[in-house]
């Protein structure tokens, strides 16, 4: 089992990461100054079989464990889910020493986890993320959430994790397309920090795309990517500079998202879109030279990219991205790469420069899916 550490403070955490030791979670959890009541919040689509794992483990650890299922998908990422969790908690006897448990994606992380950061106040939360978004993304950096009618993940706590437990065993579970989707993250972290991930992405991403990969080997890439997900949260916890670099292609991903009521996209075939508009701007500005933009669209492309993006609107993307919680004093700012590996945050861009980077986004994949 390799750990990789979060350090903030006295509100750093560990990231424990292994292979097969869903089973092993409740020795984990007691080695740290955890309660011995909580709440394991799962949802509808899970897999049932990971459940008592976690379950078993914390009752052979003393610890108590109360089950609670949400419905799984986006659209139950909303205070209607999370006050149905605090229900549950106070029927189940949840105190301020107690704790929840969310084994499942990032949905079921950023629900339950805003449910930890309100519940009585703030009570403890850990984190068993199973999809490849979770493990990379999600699970690590405090940032919990609820969606709003009026906007996605309007409703928040910053809320940090005291563990976060990792078994890389539960991807082979995942569908092709969650799979692919989470994958383009881990794109991200390496095009934005990290150039000898790239090159092992190059190498390596149609393997791990239908997952012919060690375990050993799975478990490397997890960990490094949790380890460039915690330096940059260690550094800028409340995302007032480096972290916005973790932005990388969202600004553009989101208003795609929007635009097609999140039912077209996942979350992160919209990013590996977004990521080739803003490569544009980045090769148009010259600050990304000409052979690292193919190089870049290269491994972006071959994550398998949605068609689509054609039929919305320019000036609808335009609107959205105006309207994004990142946008400060109406100037939409963009996470551009000066090479492969390294990006810079906070670059402001002229509507001309924008307008170009989607319709070349556009006619990159085109069609319908
Ligand atoms: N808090 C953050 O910093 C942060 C960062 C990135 C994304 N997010 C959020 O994460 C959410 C997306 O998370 P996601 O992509 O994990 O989606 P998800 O949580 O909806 O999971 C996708 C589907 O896969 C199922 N599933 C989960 N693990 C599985 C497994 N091992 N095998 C088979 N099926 C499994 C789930 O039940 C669900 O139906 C979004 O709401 C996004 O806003 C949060
Ligand atoms: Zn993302």
């Amino acid at each position: 089992m390799q750990t990789v550490q979060v350090d903030l403070g006295d509100r750093s955490y560990p990231i424990r990461i292994g292979h097969g030791t869903l089973g092993d979670f409740g020795e984990a959890y007691a080695a740290l100054d955890l309660g011995r009541r909580t709440a394991v919040v799962t949802d509808s689509n899970l897999p049932a079989r990971y459940l008592e794992p976690v379950r078993q483990s914390l009752d052979a650890a003393g610890v108590s464990t109360v089950p609670v299922t949400v419905p799984a998908g986006e659209s139950h990422k909303t205070l209607a889910t999370v006050d149905h969790l605090c229900g549950e908690f106070i029927r189940a006897g949840l105190d301020r020493a107690s704790c929840v448990v969310a084994l499942g994606g990032g949905v079921v992380g950023d629900t339950a986890g805003f449910a930890a950061a309100v519940y009585q106040r703030g009570i403890d939360f850990v984190q068993v993320p199973t999809t490849v978004l979770a493990q990379v993304d999600a699970s690590v950096g405090g940032k919990t959430a609820v969606d709003h009618a009026l906007g996605k993940n309007m409703v928040g706590a910053f809320h940090q994790p005291r563990l976060v437990y990792i078994d890389t065993e539960t991807l082979f579970s995942l569908p092709p397309r969650e799979l692919r989707s989470g994958l383009a993250e881990v794109v991200k972290h390496a095009l934005i920090r990290d150039p000898e991930l790239v090159d092992f992405l190059e190498r390596r991403v149609g393997d791990l795309l239908s997952l012919e990969v060690e375990p050993e080997e799975l478990d490397w890439l997890i960990a490094r990517n949790c380890q460039i997900k915690a330096d940059v949260v260690s550094a800028d916890e409340k995302e007032s500079g480096l972290r916005e670099i973790l932005n990388y292609g969202h600004t553009v991903g989101h208003a795609l998202e929007a635009a097609t009521e999140y039912r077209q996209f996942r979350h992160g075939e919209a990013v590996s879109l977004g990521m080739l508009a803003v490569a544009h701007i980045a090769r148009a500005r010259g600050l990304l030279g000409e052979e690292a933009f193919l190089r870049h669209n290269t491994l972006v492309s071959r994550l398998g990219l949605p068609g689509g993006a054609d039929a919305i609107g320019v000036d609808d993307l335009l609107g959205r991205m105006a309207s994004d919680k990142k946008t400060r004093d109406g100037v939409i700012r963009f996470v551009l790469l000066q090479s492969i590996g390294h990006a810079s945050p906070a670059n402001s861009a002229t509507r001309q420069e924008v307008v170009a980077g989607i319709r070349y986004m556009q006619g990159f994949v085109p069609g319908s899916r």
